[in-house]
């Protein structure tokens, strides 16, 4: 796998998850030592729904440390925001013209947040996944860590680029994604048939990153379990298979001896050990996050550099693409 590259992003919209934590950003940290790895903040996508820009731009930052707090390391990978290389937007407009509105109107994620911002379908929410494609290609990456809810969008960028190949010739690399299957399984703390979310409306449902101990305790004294008092791990316990997943992720146990742990012991006392697990493993990633906060001069200069870099590639391939199409690109 030497000399393969990554590339994933995530939004600087709504607040962290653990689920965001396990899933994306930890995955993140195995990968950046063994591949040419490229993590961004996806602010362009983030305006595909409405953002207060004074908390976006708070938001960005924030994310950014919070990579590096958690052991994102600038000098390995590329570490920059979207909309800080301009070919993002430029590689999209041309993959617009070889994507049909038929397939964009078909994406799942299109059609759940056509129904829940019924006010604000703007074009940028059914592109998105163009612009998604265009942030992969343009570094040609190989690899896309994802979680499930995005293996759709992989699945388009794929078609564009086979497409684009087969029309303009050897171009793209076609990337395959790399499902998080553990952040993917981090559920609702309130209905846990569902997925953890950043962006659930019952402040109980999901644990963020920016939580405070109490907060975290509160949220897991809270978490709704089953009917009976067993402590096992069963397909018709999701409140406690969730419970015992978040308590084997944070504690880097297996699930199997998760459950030996608390064998015969009370929920009570139970989902008091999952919040101080998670509690524990949060405190210093927060604590490092503060204090690179307030330190603006180097994590703008880390974002510059990352940018620079970004961009060198984007515009390789960005001028190749010009190329294949027949774009004038002077003499
Ligand atoms: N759409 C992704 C999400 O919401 C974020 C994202 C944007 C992304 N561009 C990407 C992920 C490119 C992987 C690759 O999770």
């Amino acid at each position: 796998m030497e000399g393969k590259t990554v590339y994933s992003a995530i939004q600087p919209s709504g607040n962290l998850t653990i689920g965001n934590y396990v899933g994306s950003i930890r995955n993140w940290l195995n990968m950046q030592s063994e591949y040419d790895c490229y993590f961004a903040m996806a602010n362009m996508h983030a305006i595909t729904v409405r953002q207060e820009p004074s908390e976006l731009r708070r938001r960005t930052l924030e994310l950014a440390a919070l990579y590096i707090a958690c052991g994102v390391d600038p000098e390995k990978c590329t570490l920059y925001v979207q909309s800080q290389v301009p070919q993002h937007a430029e590689l999209a407009w041309v993959l617009n013209t070889l994507t049909y509105v038929g397939e964009m109107e078909r994406m799942t994620q299109f059609k759940d947040k056509s129904r829940k911002h019924a006010d604000n379908i703007n074009m940028g929410l059914m592109d998105y996944p163009v612009l998604m494609a265009a942030d992969i290609l343009l570094y040609q990456a190989d690899l896309v860590p994802v979680g499930q809810d995005q293996t759709q969008h992989v699945e388009i960028t794929r078609d564009i680029a086979v497409r684009f190949n087969n029309r303009f010739g050897d171009t793209f690399t076609v990337p395959q994604a790399l499902i998080l299957k553990q952040g993917a399984k981090i559920c609702s703390l309130q209905e846990p048939e569902k997925k953890m979310s950043k962006s659930d409306e019952n402040p109980n449902a999901s644990v963020y990153l920016t939580d405070d101990r109490d907060a975290i305790l509160r949220k897991f004294k809270r978490a709704v379990t089953d009917s009976d008092s067993e402590i096992r791990l069963a397909p018709e316990k999701p409140g406690i298979s969730n419970l015992l997943t978040i308590y084997a992720s944070f504690t880097g146990k297996t699930a199997g001896e998760a459950e030996k742990d608390f064998a015969g012991k009370g929920y009570g006392e139970f989902k008091l050990a999952v919040g101080e697990a998670v509690a524990d493993k949060l405190a210093p990633v927060q604590q490092e996050q503060a204090r690179l906060l307030k330190d603006k001069a180097y994590l703008g200069g880390v974002l510059a550099a990352g940018a620079e870099r970004a961009y060198k590639t984007a515009r390789k391939t960005l001028s190749k693409v010009y190329r294949k199409i027949g774009f004038y690109q002077g003499e």
